[in-house]
């Protein structure tokens, strides 16, 4: 008798058989038998001898189908060997790392605006379109993030920025995830473009030119209001610390005119302790 050869090593009657089988006094069971073969194949189907990710596998020793990567070896397409680029830190003369107030490829007008388009999607939550650190969350109660317009941020140099939205800073998370290290350069090179935007002088133009005043320029389009500086409200902004600059708690923030009290209860004799 011809056999079907299946997976698990069962054998069952060749098909050609079958349909003749069917034709006679066993059809039902025939055909039951025929259903069976049919769904070997099926499994056949199911069972690819392919890779899926994260699954074992018995083709190694160790069992485990993601394979390590091979030490001392660099994958293609990720050999940063640019570290400022990828860092943001040079090795500096002292051992330590330094930043530095320097973009690594040129600032253009399109770098600027990729920097502008992604500092309005990830940055203005919290820092607010100008960078004032007032930003929508913050005004929820968030922690007031940074005024990227003060004397302390207005003097880091460039890279502080890419730092800082690669590893985060203090309540801040990081941004390597959404941004890439090109995107991060481009949101940087913007930061300082703002900050140039909000204190601009009639120095900084060519002879001719003109800097206006936001303030006017705001009160002529009939929205006085917007050109002046905000502060947070008082009802929603909760805030944990009083305002204080040489402490590092962030400019801007208003300190809680009525900082909500801890009560402590008063405490029963101290429970004797376990011996
Ligand atoms: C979820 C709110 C939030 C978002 C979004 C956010 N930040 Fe911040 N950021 C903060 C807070 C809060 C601080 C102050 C950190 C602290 O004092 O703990 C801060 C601080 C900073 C500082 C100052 C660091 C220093 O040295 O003082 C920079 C620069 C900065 N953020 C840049 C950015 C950039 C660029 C983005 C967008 C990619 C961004 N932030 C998005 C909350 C945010």
């Amino acid at each position: 008798m011809q056999h079907l050869h299946i997976n698990n090593g069962t054998r069952v009657p060749h098909v050609s058989l079958l349909r003749r089988g069917i034709q006679g006094r066993f059809g039902l069971l025939t055909a039951m038998a025929a259903i069976l073969v049919m769904s070997g194949c099926r499994q056949d189907m199911h069972n690819q001898p392919k890779m899926i990710p994260q699954r074992g596998s018995d083709f190694f020793a160790d069992h485990r189908g993601a394979r390590p990567q091979i030490v001392n070896t660099v994958a293609r397409g990720q050999l940063q060997s640019d570290t400022y680029f990828y860092t943001g830190v040079v090795q500096g003369a002292s051992g330590y790392r330094e930043e530095k107030d320097q973009l690594p490829f040129p600032a253009t007008m399109e770098v600027l605006e990729r920097g502008q388009e992604r500092f309005n999607v990830y940055c203005t939550p919290c820092h607010s379109r100008v960078g004032n650190g007032l930003g929508e969350i913050v005004q929820r109660g968030y922690k007031p993030a940074a005024n990227l317009n003060d004397q302390v941020r207005r003097s880091q140099p460039i890279s502080h920025y890419f730092y800082v939205m690669t590893h985060g800073y203090g309540a801040m998370p990081d941004y390597a995830e959404q941004l890439t290290p090109e995107d991060r350069w481009a949101v940087a090179a913007y930061i300082r473009a703002l900050q140039l935007s909000q204190a601009a002088t009639q120095a900084d133009v060519p002879s001719g030119a003109q800097v206006r005043d936001l303030k006017d320029l705001a009160a002529e389009a009939g929205h006085a209001d917007y050109a002046q500086p905000w502060s947070l409200p008082a009802s929603t902004a909760v805030q944990a610390l009083p305002h204080v600059n040489s402490e590092g708690n962030p400019g801007n923030a208003p300190a809680n005119a009525n900082p909500p009290k801890i009560v402590i209860p008063a405490t029963k004799t101290a429970p004797a302790a376990a011996k």
